[in-house]
């Protein structure tokens, strides 16, 4: 059972300069709420309840604001810096302690999922004994990703860092599940061409044991990027018209913590009191008419 996970929002977003000058590309909103929410929504999603947030030492005092010790969520958040960016499964050495020999998941703090059955398939992957379960999702153009190939089963059978000639079209997203061996197997790893430590190592040592499964996400998800001024605009636009369309907010945290029981109704009404707008008005809606 996965039930920690670490939050990766280091960078500079140097993409999005001059925006990210000063600011976190994480703390950004997408649509009505800051980036960070939605994968940190994904993870409770996954039952996740302990989790370690790591950003550049700059800006690890805004996510401590924002996001506060996680009680509010039924959460325990935690924080650590990351001083350069050396690449993702730095995060396992860095996080060593959190993770304290147990199974942990990471996400990246820009990547943002949506779709019905995505729960369940979340929960899945959260309830792995050994190995690695990375999510997988089909696009036009894989070779700016991470690149997978799957057999009938969900086996993973290769695992490429952004090549030049995919095996697949099927690109490896921000989201991970690991078991207890995951620290040790990011000690491992040396910097790749490019100078990162890449999760793709640690991915090709879960390959190489022959445990790596992969949990492909069907047409009707969403995996949206956010890596440029586009794709933030675009992303936006999407949640705003599935929010305004069907009512509900997607990647709330107040409500995912109530849905999924880590706060009681009392708990979600106290932070709705504190909240004097639509957001707050939302969450006494959801209350009031729990339908979904
Ligand atoms: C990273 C990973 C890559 C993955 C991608 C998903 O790439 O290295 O395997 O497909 O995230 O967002 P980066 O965005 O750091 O270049």
């Amino acid at each position: 059972m996965v039930t920690k996970g670490i939050i990766l929002a280091g960078g500079h977003g140097t993409r999005l300069y001059p925006t990210t000058r000063a600011v976190s590309k994480q703390l950004l909103p997408i649509f009505d709420k800051p980036l960070i929410y939605y994968p940190l929504t994904t993870l409770m999603l996954a039952g996740v309840r302990e989790v370690l947030v790591i950003s550049t030492p700059a800006h690890l005092p805004l996510f401590e604001e924002l996001l506060g010790s996680g009680t509010q969520w039924g959460l325990s958040i935690q924080y650590a810096a990351q001083a350069e960016p050396r690449g993702l499964a730095e995060a396992f050495l860095i996080g060593e302690q959190f993770v304290g020999g147990q199974a942990c998941a990471l996400a990246l703090g820009d990547n943002v999922f949506y779709g019905a059955g995505l729960t369940a398939q979340l929960v899945r992957a959260a309830s792995l004994q050994s190995g690695a379960v990375v999510f997988a999702y089909p696009v036009v153009d894989a070779r700016a990703f991470g690149v997978v190939e799957v057999d009938r089963s969900g086996k993973a059978l290769s695992i490429e860092e952004k090549p030049a000639q995919p095996k697949s079209d099927l690109a490896v997203t921000g989201l991970y599940f690991y078991d207890s061996d995951v620290v040790n197997i990011a000690r491992q790893v040396r910097p790749s061409a490019r100078g990162e430590l890449e999760i793709t190592s640690v991915n090709e040592a879960y390959l190489t044991r022959g445990e790596l499964q992969v949990e492909v996400l069907p047409r009707g998800t969403a995996w949206l990027d956010t890596g440029t001024v586009d794709a933030m605009h675009e992303a936006s636009a999407f949640v705003r018209t599935v929010e305004h369309r069907q009512g509900f907010k997607i990647a709330c945290p107040e409500e995912v913590a109530w849905r999924q029981g880590f706060i009681s109704t009392e708990e979600l009404l106290e932070v709705a009191g504190t909240l004097r707008n639509e957001y707050g008005t939302y969450l006494k809606r959801i209350v009031a008419s729990p339908r979904h």
